[in-house]
């Protein structure tokens, strides 16, 4: 069923809405702070991107972060993605949220509130029905100041079904357009994300009229999964971040979600905006600014993520790439595959090699430097071009 969103008009619902929290959960990774203007440079990829909100970041929590929000919503004063500015449920948060989002053409309050027992016990202190009266109240504010309003139950995964029925159905009520219920420590399994957002679809009344999103992180790896099982279960805003960076093992990782859902088509039948050609550029953006590199196993942006090293795998791509690679490596921004020569490559490889370096050799020569080839790879971890070229250079004719 269509639903009608005060910023997005009317969605399909197979539309999946990408919400990025690069600059602000992504930001709260240790060392990975910005300044202005190279959170500026990334909003302006995120947009290209095709992102289709930025949280730009947490207004009240310096002036620097204010302006940061403000600088985003005015680079989107006229068009763009809608620009978020996060808060507590408290009256300065989201006017100070309101203030730095004033600029910006479609613009989203998001407010977080801690449901689970051992956040309000502890944290904040207060009584599950307070808690329930905050969620209005919060909600209720925002929205004088925003018909977009995001409302987030923090350790919501973690937080008893019944309340947090009772506590969507609150904010559902006072006018939040967007429920999101965050796995905050990273604790869920899929099954468990599941579980908790097709129990919230039957069981709260008016669910049907907002948009539910999912906010993963990875303390055990499995922010993916469980983002993808939660599309699965109704999702329809999925929260992620940029090479998956953000506070402790960081959060969903946005190039993996989007290519899963490019790849998987058959089980994820759903549409989005992401232009995945950039997803290689943005991510290599953000390791520049932000001075930290993927590892190279990284799933689609990594060194490795379209490397085949193993005579095998190099046999079958060069006979047809798809044996061993699911997706292109052009489609996320690749110029083309590599085959590395290690000790496991085979001599298909190696000839590939030699022929791209400009060698035409005769089998004895190829035997032959194929040999010497195995012999220097079990000595070392990857065999260069220059190791290559030394070892045939005299002995075979450039063609
Ligand atoms: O992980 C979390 O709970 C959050 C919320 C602020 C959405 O980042
Ligand atoms: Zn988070």
């Amino acid at each position: 069923m269509a639903i009608h969103h005060p910023s997005f008009g009317t969605l399909d619902d197979n539309r999946i809405i990408f919400f990025d929290t690069t600059l602000r959960d992504g930001e709260q990774s240790p060392g990975f702070s910005m300044n202005l203007e190279e959170k500026l440079r990334m909003a302006e990829a995120l947009a290209e991107l095709g992102v289709d909100v930025i949280e730009a970041g947490f207004a009240i929590a310096s002036p620097g972060d204010f302006e940061s929000v403000q600088s985003i919503a005015r680079k989107f004063a006229k068009d763009g993605p809608v620009v978020a500015s996060l808060g507590r449920a408290n009256p300065a948060d989201i006017l100070r949220s309101a203030e730095a989002l004033k600029p910006a053409a479609r613009k989203r309050i998001h407010i977080v509130l801690a449901t689970s027992e051992l956040h309000m016990r502890v944290k904040l202190r207060m009584s599950p029905e307070e808690v329930l009266d905050l969620t209005t109240s919060s909600v209720a504010l925002g929205r004088q100041h925003s018909d977009d309003v995001e409302w987030s139950a923090e350790d919501g995964s973690r937080s008893d079904p019944d309340f947090l029925c009772r506590c969507v159905e609150a904010a559902i009520k006072a006018g939040a357009t967007t429920i999101n219920i965050p796995d905050t420590v990273g604790y869920s399994m899929p099954e468990d994300m599941a579980r908790i957002f097709r129990d919230l679809r039957n069981r709260v009344p008016g669910i049907e009229k907002v948009i539910l999103s999912a906010h993963n992180h990875n303390d055990l790896g499995m922010a993916v999964a469980n983002t993808v099982a939660a599309i699965q279960a109704g999702v329809r805003q999925i929260e992620s971040t940029i090479n998956g960076i953000g506070e402790r093992a960081g959060n969903a990782s946005l190039e993996e979600v989007a290519m899963a859902l490019r790849t998987r088509r058959d089980a994820l039948p759903y549409t989005n905006n992401i232009v995945s050609q950039k997803l290689l550029k943005t991510s290599k953006l953000l390791a520049t600014i932000t001075g930290f590199d993927v590892q190279p196993n990284k799933a689609i942006v990594g060194r490795n993520a379209f490397a085949h090293e193993s005579g095998i795998h190099q046999d079958g791509v060069l006979k047809d790439a798809s044996t061993y690679e699911i997706m292109t490596p052009e489609s996320v921004g690749w110029t083309k595959n590599s085959l590395v020569l290690g000790k496991h490559s085979g001599r298909a490889a190696f000839r590939d090699k030699l022929s791209a370096l400009g060698y035409t050799v005769g089998d004895n020569q190829l035997n032959d430097a194929f040999r010497r080839f195995k012999d220097l790879a079990d000595r070392k971890k990857v065999v260069y071009d220059e190791d290559v070229v030394a070892l045939v250079d005299d002995e075979v004719v450039r063609a």
